[in-house]
């Protein structure tokens, strides 16, 4: 290996590293429930009061906050964002963005008691929020 060679190696190496640092230390830019709820109410105002009522309590569409909801059939969060994110609006549905549909959810987790606000949203862990009694 001649000493350019040698100087590449090195640099390789010192790149590699600090790739593997900054994976390791990087914290993802998670928002909490709170935070996607906040604007989740207002997408939730704009595109589903008509049919569940400005509070969730149902009115062509079934209930969808509070004593009335019967989320219980989607078992945890992941499937009730996976079943809001293909059917919901029901008058045009799949037509807001994978945000806005996260946004939604937890709006309705957070009215439901099932998240709170300060917690982290964690896509990968929707799965672990239960909407079981
Ligand atoms: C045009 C009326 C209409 C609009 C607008 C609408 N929905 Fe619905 N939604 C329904 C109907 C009807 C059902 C029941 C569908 C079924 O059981 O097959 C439903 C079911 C649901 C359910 C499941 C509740 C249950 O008990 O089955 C959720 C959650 C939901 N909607 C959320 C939303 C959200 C969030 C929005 C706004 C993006 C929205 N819906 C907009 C009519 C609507």
């Amino acid at each position: 290996m001649n000493r350019l060679q040698h100087v590449g190696v090195f640099l390789t190496i010192v790149v590699l590293f600090l790739a593997l640092n900054a994976c390791g230390t990087a914290q993802p830019n998670q928002p909490t429930f709170g935070q996607l709820a906040n604007t989740g109410q207002s997408v939730y105002a704009t595109y589903c009061t008509e049919c569940h009522g400005a509070n969730g309590e149902g009115i062509t569409g079934p209930a969808v906050i509070g004593a009335e909801a019967n989320l219980v059939k989607f078992q945890d969060a992941h499937k009730l964002l996976a079943y809001v994110s293909a059917a919901m609006p029901q008058n045009n549905p799949g037509s807001l963005s994978d945000e806005e549909y996260r946004q939604l959810v937890s709006y309705l987790l957070i009215a439901n008691q099932r998240a709170t606000g300060d917690q982290p949203f964690n896509p990968d862990e929707l799965a672990l929020i239960t909407l079981l009694p």
